[in-house]
């Protein structure tokens, strides 16, 4: 059954990047083991590595002198199923500064031979600090480096004492997957040029957390023995992960930041068949539950935020080819999310202990997901108050049509969602008043064709966040973010009829992002258009792949207010065929980047808002 549906299967399953991985998928990792099983030129230590790379804008970092910390040197080679690698952590004691304006993680990578694409977390006591996905090396070898902004942990980067820092990248090396990691972590400390601490810089960058630092930050993170991190694995609709947890009594704001990946069954969650189509069809060990997938997070059972997790692709999917040496968006430094938990403060200052817990709508085996509570302290005070004012968790709406006949059909799956919620916290800066709205949409449609050889998904997600904050002096703040995340692929196997079939895909992968500092704004402070464009074709002999090329092609625009960057890069068969790099701005046109009119219904107009949200906490 299975080779009469070769689209489902290549393009379901051409990792291995768990571990554990369940005998139940033990057939379908037949096909996969093979897919990175291309026949590759033997080893020349004359040829220099390959270097692959995301696309992304570099770091901007002040023209000073960095501290540099080594934090870890390991080769990963059999790391399946042990824990975490570790390594102690010390902010550099000859270091002469003690300010930071940014600080920067970077992972540095060699590999040589054969190997999978490895998802891998780095934590810090507990707090994770990058999620990525490693690159598939060739047997001439790869070099790659990943580089993140970590400046927003400074509180714990900077703490003055011994922490465990953690790596967990699941490895297996044999005769076939002869692939080593060899790895070097290291932390870039940039002294800032001024000093910056004023009260309303904290309030910067709301809800990107990002250039405005937590004093504390509580992970959300397994518990091991040493409690030195590890993702939470959920591994069906009904499983959620719960943490207990405390939070110092004098908390004035609060950010969740929300880390996961999708894996196994639902690698690619967003082209899962719908399970009426499973059924009526009699096939068995495809991944079912239809394209939609939601992080919920609930405080104390109540929802308080949602995420609609943009589609990476890992280094081995839809075809292994089309991410050498370009990856796709994402996979090198997946997306965290944030959710303002600020106006739940109210409930849980009370010293006592709370739950938040993690799960995963329609989830099949198996997300990695878990999170770190940002927290601003009142350093005057041991003890802030606040009040939850309103909270409205609308129940996701689902519309879908499901047409097929046989093996061909047609699917069409929408969901909107809005999470909304008011909450003050009077701490020694006065009273602050939070509102905090998530609204979210969705559309997946789905072909299947040719009685099952044929697949085509085109998704949409709109993910946009708000943030008002009503400060002591009646001024009010505010940001927002418009997330658009694009995915489309069309996937299609041509049977030879000589035992050989012809594997094709196309795909589109966009993520794209308007921030705003002011949320009434017409024109954003920053916007990212980023875009990649592919097609591959892999040839399939007995559900080994025998040979393959692959060409991408990635648009990078980034508009700052300060300073712009844009990537135009396109690479087939390892080689790059153009690379053209600007940083310079153009003149910025009325554009909107195709976002179209956004809904921003509730709150086109901030007064309007202010008096039908905001509840001014003095005059209950
Ligand atoms: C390795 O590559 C170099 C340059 O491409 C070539 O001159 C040399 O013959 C190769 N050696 C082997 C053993 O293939
Ligand atoms: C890591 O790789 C980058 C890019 O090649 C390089 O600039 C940097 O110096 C490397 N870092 C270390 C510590 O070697
Ligand atoms: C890691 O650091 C060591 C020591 O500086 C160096 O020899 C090695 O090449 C580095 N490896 C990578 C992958 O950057
Ligand atoms: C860090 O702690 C050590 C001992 O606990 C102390 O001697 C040192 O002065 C501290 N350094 C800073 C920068 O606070
Ligand atoms: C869901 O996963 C949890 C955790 O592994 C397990 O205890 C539970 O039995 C599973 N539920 C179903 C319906 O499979
Ligand atoms: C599925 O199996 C049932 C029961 O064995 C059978 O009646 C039905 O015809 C099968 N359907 C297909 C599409 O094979
Ligand atoms: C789903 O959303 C798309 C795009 O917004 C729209 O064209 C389509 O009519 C919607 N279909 C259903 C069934 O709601
Ligand atoms: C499915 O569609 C293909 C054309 O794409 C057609 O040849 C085939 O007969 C259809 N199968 C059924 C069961 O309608
Ligand atoms: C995907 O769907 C959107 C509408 O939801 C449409 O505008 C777009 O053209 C479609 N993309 C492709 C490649 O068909
Ligand atoms: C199978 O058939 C295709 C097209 O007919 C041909 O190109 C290919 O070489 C054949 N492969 C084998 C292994 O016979
Ligand atoms: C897939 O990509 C190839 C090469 O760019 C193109 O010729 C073909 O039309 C594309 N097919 C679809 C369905 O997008
Ligand atoms: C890809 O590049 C290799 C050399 O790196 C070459 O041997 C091969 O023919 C190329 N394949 C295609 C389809 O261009």
């Amino acid at each position: 059954m299975a080779s009469s549906f070769s689209p489902l299967i290549y393009f379901l399953p051409l990792l291995l990047l768990d571990p554990l991985f369940s005998q139940a998928n033990l057939h379908r990792s037949k096909t996969l083991l093979k897919s990175s099983l291309m026949s590759q030129p033997s080893t020349n230590a004359t040829i220099p590595p390959t270097l692959f790379f995301e696309v992304t804008k570099p770091i901007n970092v002040p023209n000073t002198n960095p501290c540099t910390l080594s934090v870890l040197q390991h080769d990963f080679g059999f790391t399946y199923g042990k824990p975490p690698v570790l390594a102690n952590y010390n902010f550099p004691s000859d270091c002469p500064h003690q300010e930071f304006s940014r600080i920067v993680l970077e992972w540095n990578a060699t590999c040589k031979g054969r190997q999978f694409d490895r998802i891998f977390g780095v934590w810090l006591s507990g707090v994770e600090l990058l999620r990525s996905c490693t690159a598939e090396p060739r047997a001439t070898g790869i070099v790659w480096s990943v580089k993140k902004d970590v400046t927003r942990y400074s509180s714990l980067l900077l703490l003055n004492k011994t922490q465990t820092f953690a790596v967990y990248l699941g490895n297996l090396v044999d005769q076939t997957y002869t692939g080593v990691y060899h790895v070097n972590v290291t932390i870039y400390f940039y002294p800032a040029v001024e000093k910056v601490n004023h009260f309303d810089e904290k309030w910067e960058n709301l809800g990107s957390g990002v250039g405005s630092q937590a004093d504390l930050i509580i992970p959300f993170s397994r518990d091991l023995p040493l409690n030195d991190g590890l993702w939470y694995e959920i591994e069906n609709a009904t499983d959620v992960k719960v943490k207990e947890f405390e939070i110092p009594q004098n908390v004035y704001r609060a950010v969740l930041e929300v880390y996961v990946s999708f894996h196994e069954n639902d690698e690619f969650w967003y082209g899962n068949l719908p399970n009426e189509y499973i059924a009526a069809n009699n096939l068995t060990g495809f991944a079912g539950n239809g394209p939609f997938r939601e992080v919920v997070v609930s405080l104390d059972g109540e929802v308080v935020g949602a995420v609609w997790p943009f589609t990476v692709v890992y280094t081995g999917g839809i075809n292994p080819l089309l991410w050498r040496p370009t990856s796709a968006i994402g996979s090198f430094d997946l997306p965290t999310y944030d959710i303002e938990i600020t106006p739940f403060l109210g409930n849980i200052l009370d010293g006592k202990t709370h739950k938040l817990s993690f799960g995963v709508t329609n989830a099949l085996n198996v997300w990695y997901i878990d999170g770190n509570l940002h927290l601003w302290l009142d350093s005057k005070s041991a003890k802030t108050d606040g009040k939850l004012l309103q909270h409205d968790v609308v129940p996701l709406g689902v519309s879908s049509v499901s047409d097929f006949k046989g093996l061909n059909g047609t699917f069409v799956t929408n969901t909107t969602r809005f999470i909304s919620s008011t909450g003050w916290v009077k701490s020694t800066y006065g009273m602050v008043t939070t509102t905090s709205i998530q609204n979210l949409s969705y559309s997946n449609s789905m072909v299947m064709g040719k009685d099952g050889n044929l697949q085509i998904v085109n998704q949409t997600i709109h993910f946009d966040d708000f943030v008002y904050v009503k400060m002591p002096a009646s001024n009010v703040k505010s940001e927002k973010s418009l997330k658009r995340f694009l995915f489309y692929l069309y996937s299609d196997n041509l049977d030879q009829g000589n035992g050989t079939s012809l594997s094709v895909a196309n795909f589109t992968l966009g993520f794209n992002e308007k921030k705003f500092k002011d949320a009434d704004a017409r024109s954003p402070n920053s916007s990212l258009r980023n875009l990649q464009e592919g097609n591959g074709v892999m040839v399939v002999k007995d559900n080994l792949v025998v040979s393959g090329v692959a060409s991408t092609q990635q648009t990078y625009n980034y508009d700052g207010s300060k300073f712009c960057y844009f990537r135009n890069v396109s690479s087939s068969n390892y080689t790059i065929l153009y690379d053209e790099v600007r940083n310079t701005c153009n003149k910025r046109t009325n554009s909107h980047f195709g976002f179209g009119l956004y809904r921003w219904w509730p709150f086109l107009d901030r007064k309007a808002f202010l008096e039908s949200h905001v509840i001014d906490p003095n005059g209950n």
